[in-house]
């Protein structure tokens, strides 16, 4: 596949470039290339390295009503994510053992978007961990969906100490937990890495450990308590959404986020009637940060590193989040100009709501090429 004449993110910097894909890698950038095959002609559009979402709950197995690996690949490469990782908290059965690794390994083959996973800790599961070999650990310090939260210091530390340096490990911490998350990784000496953030106070507490990593969903950028009345069941989040002063004041601090990630967390508005917490994301985050950028609040280079750059080297992957030779040939394709109003039944997501419904938005992606497959395209 050849891509002509994109304003593409390379070295980071946007230049009009040509992107040569071949067998699923980035095979050639540059000015004037020419091949067989298939083009695509991406004149007037931003071409990003494929986005990568490090934080999605695509339900399946277990509550494919909310979501499942279709729907919710559907969901992504709509939103211009060519690569999601998946989150253990399945509900009846938790993604903590080899077995039920495998099993979502098999069941994801149908998403059009790359899925990976990350493996649930809990307090004694050790040798799981080591059998299954996973590429990243989540643990759960704050309580949420799911029966995961670990209470016992002492294993949060074990898993920390035998976990493979090179891996990384996600944190759900909120208030006085991240403080404690960060200091048993730093007696460890090993990186962690804090997902949604949700205020200041916790992002502070990642700067005291120089191999801690932030990222921060778009709701707690775009999103504060007031947007909803009181009691209306589709404001339940967690982390919880924030004052209005507490979301302006993360917004002074855009520079010390490292990552966006959505926290996409489907559920159908029954369900949230019930208290359920979570909003869908994976549509809606890309666009919310385009339309922050065409008001002038952040510059193009800052989403790229965010929402691609980054996130491929917070999760070690090496030849992901760049277009350049080598790479994967993975590649998001963005108008600036295209206008949207979000409305929830027209998501892919069976979640079928949005926290913005109705929000007009400049911007999103029109074209998602996963390993020089076109998954998804706008018309
Ligand atoms: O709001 C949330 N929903 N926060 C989480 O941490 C979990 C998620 C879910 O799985 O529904
Ligand atoms: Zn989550």
């Amino acid at each position: 596949m050849l891509i002509k004449n994109a304003i593409a993110y390379v070295d980071g910097k946007f230049a009009q470039n040509d992107i040569l894909i071949e067998n699923g890698k980035i095979t050639g950038v540059g000015r004037a290339l020419d091949a067989r095959g298939e083009i695509v002609d991406a004149r007037g559009l931003i071409a990003l390295p494929g986005l990568i979402d490090m934080h999605v709950h695509l339900r399946e197995p277990g509550e494919t009503w909310k979501e499942d690996f279709k729907s919710g690949g559907d969901a992504a490469v709509a939103g211009g994510y060519a690569l999601v990782y998946d989150m253990p908290n399945n509900i009846p059965k938790p993604t903590i053992t080899r077995e039920a690794l495998d099993e979502k390994r098999k069941l994801a083959l149908k998403s059009r978007c790359e899925v990976r996973f990350h493996f649930g800790a809990t307090e004694n599961n050790f040798e799981e961990v080591r059998d299954a070999k996973p590429e990243s650990l989540k643990m759960y310090l704050g309580m949420t969906t799911g029966n995961m939260l670990m209470k016992d210091e002492k294993s949060v530390e074990r898993h920390m100490k035998e976990f493979p340096k090179a891996k990384q490990i996600f944190v759900h911490a909120e208030g006085d937990e991240a403080g404690k998350a960060i200091g048993l990784a730093k007696k460890a000496g090993r990186k962690v890495h804090l997902t949604h953030v949700p205020n200041e106070s916790v992002l502070d507490a990642v700067k005291g450990w120089k191999l801690a990593t932030a990222d921060v969903a778009p709701h707690h950028l775009f999103l504060c308590k007031s947007d909803f009345d009181e009691g209306d069941c589709r404001a339940l989040v967690k982390p919880g959404l924030e004052t209005i002063k507490s979301v302006s004041d993360l917004w002074k601090r855009l520079d010390g986020i490292d990552a966006i990630a959505t926290d996409h967390a489907p559920h159908i508005l029954e369900d949230k009637k019930k208290g359920a917490f979570g909003f869908p994301g994976l549509e809606t985050a890309l666009p919310l940060f385009l339309d922050a950028y065409s008001r002038g609040l952040m510059d193009l280079e800052w989403i790229a590193k965010r929402f691609s750059e980054n996130p491929a080297r917070i999760m070690g992957l090496r030849d992901y989040g760049r277009i350049e030779k080598g790479c994967v040939g993975s590649i998001t394709l963005v108008d600036l100009k295209r206008e949207w109003t979000v409305h929830g039944n027209e998501l892919c997501t069976k979640a079928k709501w949005s926290p913005f419904e109705g929000k007009q938005l400049r911007g999103r992606a029109v074209k998602t090429i996963v390993k020089g497959e076109v998954a998804f395209s706008l018309d």
